[in-house]
């Protein structure tokens, strides 16, 4: 595959991965992803800004030789995660004469992960810069964003900027270019839930410095180049805020309808007073439709079944995923059905202790709803909508 150029002599060197069905063993990857790799030709040396993923190396190197690539001086690894430097092994053994540039942390990662030998890594700090004759890069570190070792490298004379996994999107493509749709949002926004929604304050704060730069484009790690940086910048300003949109979510299980219906009930309450409402079947709904709701939800309610006195194993999946993503909710509560006994309020609550929520008081019903709890449903959504309104 030919290289396309990106400007004055940088290239997209990357690879599509149509068929990658999930990432992290995690979240389900709607149409694959890209694992990004920018050829950057100086004057005097050359330099790759990450690798590749393992499975893909091969093609990648492939591609290397088609595109004439016979000498590259540095390998620029902005995070140790294998999906971008799974190819340096055998890059270093390729490029005899290329150095991996990287910081002290990335390095560790790289020598545990990658056996990659000290001698052929160069230790760089942050804002130091490395010249290529008419281009320099320089580094600067982003740690939480979102690893503690992830950097951006900023290609100072062409003011582009490699963001690393920082504004990506599990996406895949033929124009290297972003046509910022509304199916790019969307891959944007399901990645931003999945990998950077836990470090949101982090967003905050690199959103704002990559306001500061400026960058004519943004090179993110995975998805699209953005010639239009604001379009990303904006939506993540958005989706890191502090500002919850007016949105319940409600992940639930229910065995026998029992959980469904008080669900229901709830849901046509908050509909009723111009609440939107996202019903999450935990059982049958993808893993991260709940992660992108809850990047924007401003209450939680759980609903749930009970398992061998337990709460269902699938809800207790939800509140898991929902407490390590850490989502700016406000408030939050659980509603529950059982046979015979057990502790599911206790149980579920102490699932999402990191979630810095007002609980309001949960519900729990042995079998159906009666008349008495729906009045105790009531006052829920009452206490849920004074809050939100
Ligand atoms: Fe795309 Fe954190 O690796």
């Amino acid at each position: 595959m030919k290289f396309k150029e990106i400007k004055n002599n940088i290239y997209y060197c990357g690879l599509n991965d149509c068929e990658r069905k999930i990432f992290d063993e995690l979240i389900p990857l709607e149409q694959g992803t890209s694992y990004n790799s920018y050829l950057v030709k100086g004057s005097e040396k050359i330099a790759l800004i990450d690798t590749m993923y393992l499975p893909k190396s091969d093609e990648y190197i492939a591609n290397l030789d088609e595109n004439e690539v016979t000498r590259v001086d540095y390998i620029i690894a902005n995070h140790g995660e294998q999906d971008h430097t799974g190819a340096l092994p055998k890059l270093i053994k390729k490029y005899p004469e290329a150095m991996i540039v990287t910081n002290q942390f990335c390095k560790n990662n790289i020598m545990e992960m990658l056996l990659i030998p000290e001698d052929r890594i160069q230790v760089i700090k942050n804002n130091e810069e490395l010249s290529l004759g008419d281009k320099t890069l320089r580094f600067l570190m982003a740690p939480g964003v979102h690893w503690p070792d992830t950097m951006f490298t900023y290609i100072v004379e062409d003011n582009l900027l490699c963001t690393c996994d920082f504004l990506g999107a599990h996406y895949t493509f033929d124009d290297i270019f972003a046509n910022d749709s509304e199916e790019l949002m969307h891959s944007a926004k399901r990645y931003y839930a999945e990998i950077m929604m836990p470090f949101r304050k982090m967003c905050q704060k690199y959103t704002k410095q990559v306001q500061e730069i400026n960058p004519e484009m943004i090179l993110p790690s995975h998805g699209p180049i953005y010639k239009n940086p604001k379009f990303i910048l904006d939506l993540y300003e958005d989706w890191s805020s502090d500002e919850a949109k007016n949105l319940v979510l409600i992940p639930y299980v229910s065995m026998y309808g029992s959980v469904t219906e008080m669900v229901n009930y709830l849901a046509d309450k908050f509909e009723a007073a111009g609440i939107k409402v996202v019903k999450h079947d935990v059982v049958t709904d993808d893993l991260g439709d709940l992660a992108m709701a809850l990047v924007d939800a401003k209450a939680i309610i759980l609903g749930g079944s009970m398992v061998l006195a337990s709460p269902h194993p699938a809800i207790a999946n939800a509140a898991y995923l929902a407490n390590l993503l850490n989502p700016k909710a406000k408030y939050a509560s659980i509603v529950g059905s059982y046979g015979w006994g057990g502790d599911l309020i206790d149980k579920l609550a102490g699932m999402v202790s990191n979630l810095k929520v007002e609980i309001i008081e949960p519900i729990l019903v042995k079998g159906k709803a009666k008349f008495e709890t729906y009045q105790k449903l009531d006052k829920m959504a009452a206490d849920f909508i004074s809050r939100m309104q």
